[in-house]
């Protein structure tokens, strides 16, 4: 029989994309969301829809008595590393607090088994010899986003020790891309390619590109971007880990292990686009780390995850399908 899934964030852009993904693989889902920052339009019809949040006691257990769930995905979250500078209780409250109701009320009703969206936030600002970043480098926050992430992967491990959780927390790096139905809707929207198409289709739009002067070999910061898709099915590959009951390791990063900087991304999006981009250098932001590049041996070998999407043009035209 198909398991059934609860997936928290669901109408997020990775949550959307995700649902589609585990959909297309034959799973049943149930999705939970307040709509804070996710859209109705990425919800589907086929499966049941609460609108609420994660630290809801009440809605949790209404969705655990009325669906057999077998598992959960928990994506909902705050996302935005400058607002959590700003308002860093928000981020405890939702990423932290609230995500604790929900291990509580997975607890209450025997659910056993979770994948986690963690972030590569929580490895804060790597040293030089620690890249590509493996899951033992050091964890050191620099921002009340990535330091409530790591929160929630601890209370994740608690629970697993006095409560026998089996989870798999995946970092993600910077996931771009669309689905073929789905794309990236951020409001505001922080992310690179999704602004670097904006400024290919809009001319009157000038991209900041923050700070040219870091230790790299433009002088802008470099990440590691990774197709939605392969991020879906990264979670596909943890969700049979987990209800096969195979032996993994607790934390796993999914990037693609090669770096790309922020100029590297405007040419090649000009390239692809086959427009210009205009751009304008402003001040570096606080805590953005020079270089963020996974290593990413670890998932591919123990959760068998094969990227397919790993080729950063493909990624920009994927982008550029749902961006306007
Ligand atoms: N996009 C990335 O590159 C990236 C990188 C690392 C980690 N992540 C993590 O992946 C997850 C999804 O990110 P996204 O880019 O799809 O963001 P998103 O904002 O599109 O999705 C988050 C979803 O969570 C919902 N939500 C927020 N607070 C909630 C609450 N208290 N109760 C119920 N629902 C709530 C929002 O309405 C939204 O639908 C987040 O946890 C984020 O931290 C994303």
């Amino acid at each position: 029989m198909a398991h059934t899934i609860l997936i928290t964030g669901g109408a997020g852009y990775i949550g959307g994309i995700t649902t589609e993904t585990l959909h297309k693989e034959g799973f049943n889902l149930v999705v939970l969301d307040d709509l804070s920052t996710g859209h109705k339009e990425n919800l589907f019809k086929d499966f049941p829809f609460y609108n609420g949040k994660i630290g809801d006691v009440d809605i949790l257990k209404k969705i655990f008595s009325e669906n057999k769930i077998d598992l959960v995905i928990h994506m909902a979250g705050a996302a935005l590393v400058k607002e959590s500078m700003l308002n860093p209780q928000k981020y405890f409250d939702i990423n932290f607090c609230q995500g604790e109701n929900l291990l509580d009320v997975m607890n209450l009703f025997g659910v056993k088994k979770i994948v986690f969206s963690s972030s590569c936030a929580v490895y804060g600002i790597p040293k030089e010899s620690d890249i590509p970043i493996n899951e033992d480098v050091q964890t050191k926050p620099v921002n009340p986003y990535g330091e409530s992430k790591l929160l929630f992967e601890k209370a994740l491990e608690w629970h697993k020790k006095s409560n026998d959780l089996d989870y798999i927390s995946l970092r993600y790096f910077n996931v771009a891309g669309s689905s073929d139905t789905r794309g990236e809707n951020h409001s505001p929207e922080t992310h690179l390619i999704p602004l670097v198409v904006k400024a290919a289709k809009d001319p009157g739009y000038k991209l900041n590109v923050f700070g040219n002067d870091y230790p790299t070999k433009d002088g802008t910061v470099i990440r590691d971007y990774i197709h939605i898709i392969d991020l879906a099915n990264a979670h596909i590959c943890a969700i049979n880990t987990l209800i096969k009951g195979e032996k993994h390791q607790s934390t796993y990063n999914v990037g693609y292990g090669q770096g790309y900087s922020v100029l590297e991304i405007v040419n090649a999006a000009k390239e692809v686009l086959k427009k210009e981009i205009n751009y304008v250098i402003s001040e570096r932001r606080e805590g953005d780390p020079p270089v963020l590049i996974a290593d990413t041996r670890k998932i591919q070998h123990d959760l068998n995850w094969k990227p397919r999407y790993n080729n950063i043009h493909e990624i920009i035209s994927s982008a550029s399908r749902f961006t306007n």
